[in-house]
């Protein structure tokens, strides 16, 4: 069954910077390997606060994925924004893309109503799913760049 899993969590990988990154690239290459395997296709929003996810694939598989989430202490709080059924996939593109708040998405965040800062608690599951198609309209990002 075609489902889609919505959450947000608190992000515990601490300040910005070079161990950030590091951790946050171990993340996606771990989520992508296993979600290419799983068939589950999404995207990641992060800001030093908070993640947020979107998960698409087999209701089994994604319910697995949660799973295995939920007992990650690099984040905390799990919170379901919206779990259901779908009839086609929004980022069949993407095993996991991922894409930060940031300069240039202020502008996007600041038209759908969210900011100066990110806070998922106050979003709707369509609000996130529109969020984050906008942008993935910009290319979201497999990793980010370390620093030298
Ligand atoms: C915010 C966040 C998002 C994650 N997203 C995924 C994901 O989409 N798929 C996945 O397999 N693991 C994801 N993980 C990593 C899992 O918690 C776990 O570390 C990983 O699935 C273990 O993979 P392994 O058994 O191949 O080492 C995420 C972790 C965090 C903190």
């Amino acid at each position: 069954m075609l489902s889609r899993l919505i959450y947000h969590s608190e992000n515990h990988l601490g300040a910005v910077g070079g161990k950030m990154i590091a951790d946050l690239n171990k993340i996606m290459d771990a989520s992508n390997k296993n979600n290419e395997r799983d068939g589950i296709t999404g995207a990641l929003i992060f800001d030093t606060l908070w993640f947020v996810q979107i998960l698409e694939g087999d209701r089994e598989k994604i319910s697995a994925t949660l799973r295995r989430l939920m007992a990650d202490n690099r984040h905390d709080a799990v919170t379901i924004v919206d779990c259901r059924e779908i009839t086609e996939r929004r980022f069949g593109n993407w095993w996991m893309g991922l894409a930060m708040l940031r300069g240039n998405t202020d502008e996007i965040y600041a038209r759908h109503g969210i900011g100066p800062r990110l806070d998922p608690r106050k979003l709707t599951g369509e609000q996130v799913v529109a969020v984050a198609l906008e942008l993935a309209q910009g290319g979201l990002n497999r990793r980010l760049a370390e620093a030298a």
